[in-house]
């Protein structure tokens, strides 16, 4: 009874976090391209390429379910995967919806025309593929009328964090956080739209002020995903096995990962 979670490098495991505290009886498979991070950089057909890559090991190593718990492949990639790939017995969700439901106050489910929300003013901080897909906005739209969008593409915070290097994601991320101000100087609200950034979550609020809400997704799609398994127990996998795979170097990503969790974490080769 496996569920699988991608991510194109580390940033996923701030979503495996928060989803094996949710349903700690899940043996949940995690699948790091660390080899090919940053996605964010990269083209729709090679993020398309990787992800049905990575997602297809999900699927041998007994899972049905697989969670893209990176943006980047959520906005480039889950559409055309879920029009064209997915096998019909398999099931692949992305990170966007929960956020957007959270922010746009609905339940899962709530199909209703969009409508006004509390919230006017709204900064997103993602990859540069993420920024030029338009995914957010396109599925906001959905739900909500009158909110204005400042997109901010975070360039270079995932290579920093995936190197480990902290200090220069965090001076990374100060300086989108002035240019975002200098496009929107008073979001209510600001969105992590990718799943490396919570591990920056703290910086990001500094630099933004007090007054500003940051949604950050794990949490979230956590208790998304204990919703849809409650609903459809049938789509927790075969795989009985907890496992770590990685197309990078295992042993420097589990250096890594063991830092981020701050407990031991085994990478293997995927
Ligand atoms: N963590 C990913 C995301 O949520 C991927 C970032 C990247 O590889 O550029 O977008």
């Amino acid at each position: 009874m496996a569920v699988g979670i991608f991510d194109s490098g580390l940033g996923g495991l701030t979503v495996y976090r928060a989803a094996s505290a949710a349903l700690p009886d899940v043996p949940f498979v995690y699948y790091g391209d660390n080899a090919h991070t940053p996605y964010g950089v990269r083209d729709d057909d090679d993020i398309y390429a990787l992800t049905i890559a990575g997602v297809t090991r999900l699927f041998e190593a007994g899972c049905d379910l697989a969670i893209l718990a990176c943006n980047t492949a959520s906005a480039a990639a889950l559409r055309r995967m879920q029009e064209n790939w997915v096998p019909r017995d398999k099931r692949v969700l992305g990170v966007f919806v929960p956020m957007i439901e959270a922010l746009t106050e609905r339940h899962w489910g709530d199909n209703s025309p969009p409508r006004e929300v509390a919230v006017k003013h709204v900064a997103l901080f993602a990859t540069p593929a993420t920024v030029r897909s338009r995914a957010f906005q396109r599925e906001l739209a959905f739900r909500a009328i009158g909110v204005d969008v400042e997109a901010q593409a975070c360039g270079g915070v995932v290579d920093a964090i995936e190197d480990g290097d902290m200090i220069l994601a965090e001076a990374l991320v100060r300086s989108h956080v002035d240019a975002l101000k200098r496009k929107m100087p008073d979001p209510e609200a600001a969105v992590l739209g990718c799943t490396h950034y919570p591990m920056m979550q703290e910086v990001f609020q500094d630099a933004l002020g007090s007054d500003v809400t940051v949604y950050s997704q794990p949490d979230l799609v956590a208790a998304s995903l204990s919703d849809y398994l409650s609903r459809h127990p049938n789509m927790v996998g075969s795989g009985e096995e907890r496992m770590f795979l990685t197309t990078g170097d295992a042993r420097r990503v589990s250096d890594q990962a063991t830092r981020f969790l701050r407990r031991k974490i085994d990478f293997v080769a995927a």
